[in-house]
């Protein structure tokens, strides 16, 4: 039995296009045809297709770009790829990219149907298991964005993710260093070692050797037993070592030493053991400024700097705003079980925006917008009003409108089950002003 969803067909060939249209709706499918790659990108911004089938060479873009946007908003997409040029780079392209078929043009119709039969099976099988996974339980893992500075930075990721290489990711906050670092390992040989992220800024100077290290007990003041590293606990894996800026001289000294010779030796051992790990360190400072003041060491950022991967400000790559507002519109309708829409003059307003929080707080400020949508539509001025919440502005007098922020906070407490953290989180706030909201509320 043909899937309810509709299929998308992109085509340009015209008469191609109508065949297979005619073709796939006498065999009782719904079929939505796109003749440009623009067309297909539009169609998937807006909602994710089971099955899509594209043509490979179209316009200034191809299939290929049509394949990695399906397989963005929905990674379960079967994709069939068509082509009367094939070559062994595009098949292989395809392959890596995650093709589900490619058909070789001319090519019967009844090839294409076996292959959609195909695809059919696959997915029921596949949303069985889907079923028993909860979503919320599921580390992010799909970086979204098709802009040219993104491509380019997949394009690095598929080349060094597979070698040991260190990497060293920069850029501003939230435009997406630790999705990056996961990525990496996901697609590393090192799966299923374990991967293990370390945020060298909040951990005090004197405990860093010891974290990452280990530590004999005994071997300082509150070391009552002993203590597996970082290094080791991540043997086989990747230790993501986030805010590589803030370790002080001393450890940027054990780390080189680390990195030089590959073992441990625990604080207070005296012997030392050989560890198999690999390195993706992240900062959000200007690390080659630090060396340069001497506030870095020149012999570390060479061995951290093997490979870069530099990632864009949001708001130097608008055009993945709106496949970026509607991912994260479609996974909060989902969490929260909402409908809203977001309105083209809600969209401008979004791509307009300075984002000085980049992508976490495009994401933070959709979650709330899909919380407090009461009629369903985010607008212009549903997004204006969101911005402005989070836009620090302390305390609004007035009556009404202490009513209003009284209404939000409540409904995005009940919306993350009361977690504090998480809603100050979703309302841009720091958690110390929820808290203070809160207790001015009489809501404590
Ligand atoms: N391209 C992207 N597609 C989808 N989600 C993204 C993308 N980039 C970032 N995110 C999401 O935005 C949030 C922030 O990303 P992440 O934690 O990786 O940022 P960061 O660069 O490490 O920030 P910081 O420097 O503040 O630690 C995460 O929830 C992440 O999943
Ligand atoms: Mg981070």
């Amino acid at each position: 039995m043909p899937i309810p969803d509709p299929l998308l067909l992109v085509e340009d060939d015209v008469s191609v296009r109508s065949t297979l249209t005619t073709f796939l709706d006498l065999e009782g499918y719904q079929v939505e045809a796109v003749s440009s790659t623009r067309a297909a990108l539009e169609k998937l911004s807006l909602r994710p297709y089971p099955i899509v089938i594209s043509d490979i060479y179209l316009d200034e873009r191809t299939g290929l770009d049509v394949l990695r946007a399906a397989k963005q908003v929905n990674a379960d997409c079967r994709v069939i790829l068509m082509s009367a040029r094939g070559s062994m780079e595009t098949v292989m392209a395809a392959t890596r990219g995650g093709a589900f078929e490619y058909l070789a043009k001319p090519f019967e119709l009844d090839d294409l149907l076996a292959a959609i039969h195909k695809a059919e099976a696959e997915l029921a099988g596949s949303q069985a298991q889907d079923r028993e996974t909860d979503i919320d339980d599921l580390p992010e893992t799909e970086m979204i964005g098709s802009s040219t500075r993104m491509i380019e930075i997949y394009k690095t990721l598929s080349q060094v993710a597979p070698t040991d290489a260190s990497v060293l990711i920069t850029g501003e906050t939230g435009t997406g260093k630790e999705l990056i670092a996961r990525l990496i390992h996901s697609h590393s040989k090192r799966l299923p070692g374990p991967f293990v992220p370390v945020d060298c800024g909040s951990i005090a100077p004197s405990l860093i050797e010891a974290e990452l290290f280990g530590a004999l007990k005994g071997s300082y003041t509150g070391a009552d037993r002993d203590r597996t590293g970082v290094f080791e606990a991540a043997n086989k894996g990747t230790v993501f070592l986030d805010e590589i800026g803030e370790i002080d001289g001393p450890f940027q000294l054990k780390l080189l030493r680390f990195l030089q010779e590959r073992e441990v030796r625990p604080v207070g051992a005296n012997r030392s053991r050989a560890v198999d790990v690999r390195i993706v360190a992240a900062t959000n400072r200007d690390l080659q400024k630090m060396v340069e003041d001497g506030r870095f060491r020149e012999d570390l950022w060479f061995r951290l700097n093997v490979v870069r991967i530099q990632l864009p400000p949001l708001r130097e790559r608008r055009t993945d705003v709106p496949l970026l507002a509607h991912f994260f519109l479609r996974k909060y309708n989902e969490r929260y079980d909402r409908e809203a829409v977001l309105t083209a003059g809600g969209l401008q307003l979004l791509e307009e925006q300075h984002w000085p929080g980049n992508v976490r707080q495009l994401q933070h400020l959709l979650e709330r917008l899909v919380i407090l949508s009461s009629n369903g539509r985010i607008d212009a001025a549903a997004v204006r009003d969101g911005l402005e919440d989070s836009s620090g502005a302390d305390p609004v007098s007035g009556e009404s409108l202490k009513e209003t922020e009284r209404e939000q906070i409540l409904k995005v407490l009940e919306a993350t089950g009361n977690n504090k953290s998480r809603a100050a989180k979703i309302l841009g706030i720091e958690r110390k002003t929820l808290y203070r909201k809160l207790e001015r509320l009489g809501l404590e």
